[in-house]
């Protein structure tokens, strides 16, 4: 349609058609089958006209079931305005790729896109227009589960992953086969909660937000997404979901966001609770003061906007504003011509999980595991002796809580992987343990609950266990959190494997010193017990379907490991929140130091910093060459090293530059990373590397409220980590 006849038809329409075009329901009021629920039952009880005109519907996906329930809903519709649907589709629809978290360690921004891609085309097939991702929230605290669907603490790297999704989404026209419209989510800085909890308060001071957390959701606006989802969380003592300064100034006129905006689960209806919002009806009013166009799953909306427009609390004009912006994305996506978009039940058949796609999936996986400790044991030599030993041995719930679409019978598991290598050919499989233990309450969670093991087959597989690590040459250990036990609404307190996997590891250890770990995990965990002990541990987190075929890549040597942790594994759980880009105060130093910024009882940095990772190879690299050691205002410095490989591996390494502004009219983080590099080298093979620094990587938010850099000594890193010492510095002139 024109954006005349867009304009027609919103005059056209009646106030509760037009009212209703800003709910959103999910598919148990469209009697459809398999409905994802993602956020507590509510009594919303709409009535029927509410639901033959709401606007979209969440947690229903399939192209037969969508086109159900378009065919049956636009019968209804007095103008026939087509249903949007939107789906959680964090990492995958069918084909599911590793976590975020984890794909964001392969520090690979063109990785990202392509799985992104693939992602849109089987959501696509499958009818979904518009998928709840990317999640842009920046996160420094692991007691918050949903760390996992973030791409870590580094507003550089977030930005960049962020950008590429949304690229892999959306293409370059929502509207064209195979894209669907993305939602950077959740506006604002809900990983900031506090001390973890999730949906708690978010204390933190505006510079910090503009600087740190504003940054990532202001790249997805740039990369062009559609539509913008509001957090649970207060920002500056308001909720997101009516915070017009956050909305408005910030979203609308500060970044120039114009596509929709959208309310998380009820959290409209939930500013009441906050302590906000007089009533819903008072919710109802500031949240689309705000402009929040899409009331999602709460009452507000639907019971309330008629009568503040009688009452003259709400203009015409207001309203018309949200539901133009509604409209404009249906006509964006194409729906007025066609209202099932992509949605192809022949294609659904021959594009989910097809082969390319798990191929993607497999070198996505590979590339986001992170070496943490090897000592030469891996890669396995042939004609070793090898049990694997850990519940996620042969265990296919290794998607996640948010792989709401994915299916675990479609996952390779490490044990049907391995019988596809010469190399496992006498290998032995034992579970060990379950991957908690039947205390562990995860009922009421996404997804399927552990069943219970008597104690009795726990003793007998945790004996069996035993006897296959004193055959065995080499012992790898698959451990590591329940899938449930990270996402939405896990906040742990304490971030240790489950205790019955930590018994089962330990007595392995009294019979073989030969150990190799493998984590299985949604957020950094305090893994100081394994690294006393393990002889190699490789970070999988939730692989997705192919990994098993990943994990046996790497642990063959067939796959050499190139990830870099996106976010710091503390030593323990009390050192957090923890981050590489924190400000040094004026007693920075280490453990053993009195009056220093640290502790007493443990060191003041995490046992893995960001941006760490080993690989089978070593990576030489020399100190840091400038073309000039002065930057004028209007220049820039040219930053080299020689990198060559040492080793008999081919391997990729990941170079990262940081940066810091060693004095300024505010104090500025230690370091701060401002580009990366993938480089892949031979044995032996050497290159040059040179890295651009321009004035822009030197600005900061100054107390002016202006970004801008100041003339001063700054300091220059190139490395493999954050915590590289080969450093240089420059002067920037006046
Ligand atoms: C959930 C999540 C959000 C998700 C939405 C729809 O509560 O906070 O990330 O997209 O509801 O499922």
């Amino acid at each position: 349609m024109t954006q005349k006849q867009v304009e027609k038809l919103l005059q056209e329409m009646s106030v509760e058609e037009k009212i209703n075009q800003l709910v959103q329901l999910t598919g148990v009021f469209y009697k459809a089958g398999d409905v994802v629920l993602t956020g507590p039952e509510l009594d919303l009880n709409p009535d029927k006209t509410v639901i033959s005109t709401a606007g979209s519907v969440l947690g229903v996906y399939g192209a037969k079931e969508l086109r159900r329930i378009q065919d049956e809903y636009m019968k209804k519709h007095p103008h026939h305005i087509p249903l949007l649907f939107m789906m959680d589709v964090i990492h995958g629809m069918k084909t599911i790729f590793p976590i975020p978290l984890a794909q964001a360690s392969s520090f690979n921004p063109d990785l990202i896109k392509e799985c992104a891609g693939i992602a849109a085309k089987e959501a696509a097939v499958s009818g979904i227009h518009v998928v709840f991702s990317p999640m842009a929230d920046l996160v420094r605290d692991a007691r918050w589960g949903r760390v996992m669907e973030s791409f870590g603490e580094d507003p550089y790297l977030n930005g960049l992953l962020v950008g590429a999704e949304i690229a892999g989404y959306q293409g370059t026209d929502i509207a064209a086969p195979g894209n669907v419209c993305a939602c950077v989510k959740h506006f604002a800085a809900y990983g900031a909660v506090e001390a973890g909890r999730d949906y708690d308060t978010v204390e933190i001071c505006t510079p910090t937000l503009r600087e740190f957390y504003l940054p990532t959701y202001e790249k997805g606006i740039q990369a062009g997404a559609g539509m913008v989802m509001t957090s649970f969380n207060t920002v500056n003592r308001i909720p997101a979901s009516v915070n017009s300064w956050l909305l408005r100034n910030i979203l609308r006129n500060e970044m120039g966001f114009k596509g929709v905006v959208i309310s998380d689960y009820s959290a409209i209806g939930e500013t009441v609770a906050h302590g906000y919002a007089q009533d819903e009806k008072d919710a109802a009013q500031k949240a689309l003061e705000a402009g929040v166009d899409i009331d999602m799953m709460s009452p507000a909306y639907m019971n309330n906007l008629k009568a503040l427009l009688e009452e003259d609390s709400i203009s015409t004009a207001l309203l018309d504003e949200s539901v133009r912006r509604v409209l404009e994305l249906k006509n964006q996506l194409g729906l007025f011509e066609n209202p099932y978009k992509d949605g192809d039940e022949t294609k659904e058949q021959q594009l989910l999980l097809c082969k390319h796609h798990r191929e993607i999936a497999r070198k996505a996986a590979v590339q986001s595991f992170v070496l943490l400790e090897n000592d030469g044991i891996l890669p396995l030599k042939a004609g070793k002796k090898i049990a694997f030993i850990g519940p996620y041995t042969n265990n296919k719930e290794i998607l996640s809580s948010w792989a709401v679409t994915g299916n675990p019978e479609d996952v390779v598991t490490i044990k049907e992987a391995s019988k596809e290598l010469e190399l496992f050919s006498e290998a032995r499989y034992f579970s060990g343990s379950p991957v908690v233990d039947n205390s562990y309450n995860l009922e009421g969670f996404v997804g399927k609950a552990p069943k219970n093991i008597p104690e009795e087959e726990q003793a007998k597989m945790l004996e069996e266990a035993i006897e296959g690590a004193k055959w065995a040459d080499v012992v790898i250990m698959p451990l590591g959190e329940h899938f449930l036990q990270s996402g939405e609404a896990t906040s742990r307190v304490e971030l240790t494997i489950p205790e019955i996997q930590m018994r089962l590891f330990r007595k392995i250890c009294e019979v073989n010193p030969n150990i190799v770990i493998l984590l299985f995990n949604g957020r950094p965990l305090d893994i100081r017990e394994l690294k006393k002990s393990a002889r190699a541990i490789l970070e999988v987190w939730f692989p997705g379907t192919e990994g098993g075929h990943a994990i046996c890549d790497v642990l063959s040597g067939k796959e050499n490991p190139s990830g870099k942790l996106p976010m710091s594994f503390p030593y323990c759980v009390g050192q957090l929140p923890i981050y590489y880009n924190h400000y040094a105060t004026g007693r920075p130093g280490e453990a053993g130091q009195r009056y220093h910024a640290g502790y007493m009882d443990a060191p003041a940095s995490p046992l893995y910093p960001f941006g760490y990772g080993k690989s089978y190879t070593n990576f030489e690299i020399t100190p840091i060459s400038l073309n000039t050691s002065v930057m004028a205002a209007d220049s820039k410095i040219y930053a080299s090293v020689l990198v060559r490989n040492t080793g008999m591996k081919a391997g990729t390494e990941i170079l990262q530059l940081y940066i810091q502004d060693v004095a300024a009219s505010v104090v500025r983080p230690v370091k701060e990373l401002k580009a990366i590099k993938r480089i892949e080298l031979k044995p032996q093979q050497e290159k040059k590397i040179e890295f651009v620094i321009e004035k822009d990587m030197l600005k900061f938010l100054r107390q002016d409220g202006n970004w801008d850099a100041e003339p001063g000594k700054f300091r220059v890193w190139i490395g493999n980590c954050s915590d590289t010492e080969n450093m240089a510095t420059f002067i920037l002139s006046k």
